[in-house]
């Protein structure tokens, strides 16, 4: 007997400022509706969800808003009851659809509703922030934090389709903003020296908000992800290379108790995975370079004043440590991640400097 399950899943991307006011024409082209439930937080609401939530329902759309407080800490396991109880209010049922307009927050805690309701139903991810539209809009990772542990009930979850507009980037916080272009950095590393380039090229652009920059520098962010999560989609070996600089940035992320951002962490990462990697062969222009685009951008380049004994703990127990082996990510070459279960000559040392006070 074999069972033969759907072994390929595609899904279209939109990248366009302006598109937000399309989105009943892109459900309407998918065939998604009438009933849509737009799941947003209590900052995108006022801004965006309410002039989409009368857009879709002149266009006939049955559309709802579910509000979300706004913030990591309330991505937890204890809001999905709220949120399920809500969903049963509006009547949601198997045909329904659900339109995650927020940042990467309401994109896994809406992912996770649509997974879970009714054993999954239509989903659109519309991201909101730069690190969603840049990463976490695609690739079908969807969950809650439970026990003070990230993502730990969660599942892969494809989106329908897949909206971004930069122009809603325009009210994003600064901070939020520029813990976005610590990904796009991050990217641009892996996606190798053109990449690089033109992040280097754009980088004014790209601190001015210029939509042409951003679109294309979205573009090129999303079409490395897609390239490495067709290869895997479920979370193993090509997937790792867009942890680039988290593994040193996790770490500073917990042990700096909320002082970092995420991607302030992943700027300092990535200058710890880059040092590194010049004794693997990366030109010390490349990381020259990733220091002054980091500091244009406003992001740290060091996390003076940590403790290094605690900071070392916790990053050999992150959890890419497999089988009890620490997995980095480095970059012998622009566009050329490697893993190495052991770091060159001098680590220690190397991260003695970043956090030395
Ligand atoms: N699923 C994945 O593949 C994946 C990948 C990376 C990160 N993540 C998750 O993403 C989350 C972080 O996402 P984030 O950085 O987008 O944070 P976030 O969703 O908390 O958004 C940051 C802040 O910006 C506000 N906001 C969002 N869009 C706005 C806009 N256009 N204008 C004004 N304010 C706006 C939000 O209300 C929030 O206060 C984490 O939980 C992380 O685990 C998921």
């Amino acid at each position: 007997m074999t069972v033969i399950l759907k072994q390929h899943t595609q899904y279209p991307v939109i990248i366009e400022a302006g598109a937000l006011e399309q989105l009943p024409l892109y459900l309407k082209r998918q065939g998604l509706g009438p009933k849509v439930m737009l799941v947003t937080d209590e900052n995108v609401n006022p801004l965006y969800a309410q002039a989409s939530e009368k857009h879709l329902q002149e266009a006939g759309f049955d559309a709802d808003i579910l509000e979300l407080p706004a913030g990591e800490r309330y991505k937890v396991y204890p809001i999905m009851g709220r949120v399920y109880s809500i969903l049963k209010l509006a009547g949601l049922d198997r045909s329904s659809c659900i339109v995650a307009l927020g940042g990467g927050v309401v994109g896994d805690i809406a992912g996770f509703a649509a997974a879970t309701w009714q054993r999954g139903i239509a989903l659109v991810q519309v991201p909101t922030t730069l690190l969603a539209q840049v990463d976490s809009c695609l690739g079908g990772k969807v969950g809650v934090n439970h026990l003070g542990l990230k993502n730990l009930i969660g599942a892969f979850y494809q989106p329908n389709f897949v909206l971004v507009d930069p122009t809603t980037l325009i009210t994003l916080p600064d901070r939020d903003y520029r813990a976005g272009l610590a990904e796009v950095v991050k990217t641009a590393l892996l996606g190798g020296l053109d990449f690089f380039e033109f992040i280097k090229r754009q980088a004014v652009a790209l601190l001015e908000k210029d939509m042409s920059a951003l679109e294309e520098t979205i573009r090129r962010c999303l079409t490395y992800k897609a390239a490495c999560i067709s290869k895997d989609p479920e979370d193993q070996a090509g997937r790792q290379a867009l942890n680039l600089g988290h593994t040193l940035g996790h770490a500073i992320e917990a042990l700096a108790g909320g002082a970092y951002t995420h991607g302030e962490a992943v700027s300092v990462g990535l200058v710890y995975a880059l040092r590194l990697s010049v004794q693997l062969g990366l030109p010390q222009s490349v990381l020259h370079d990733t220091i002054t685009l980091l500091q244009q951008f406003g992001l740290p380049t060091a996390a003076p004043g940590l403790d290094m004994e605690r900071l070392q703990d916790l990053f050999t127990r992150d959890k890419k440590v497999r089988q009890g082996v620490a997995r980095w990510v480095l970059l012998p070459a622009l566009g050329r991640p490697q893993l190495q279960t052991e770091l060159p000559k001098g680590w220690q040392n190397i991260l003695a400097e970043l956090v030395e006070p």
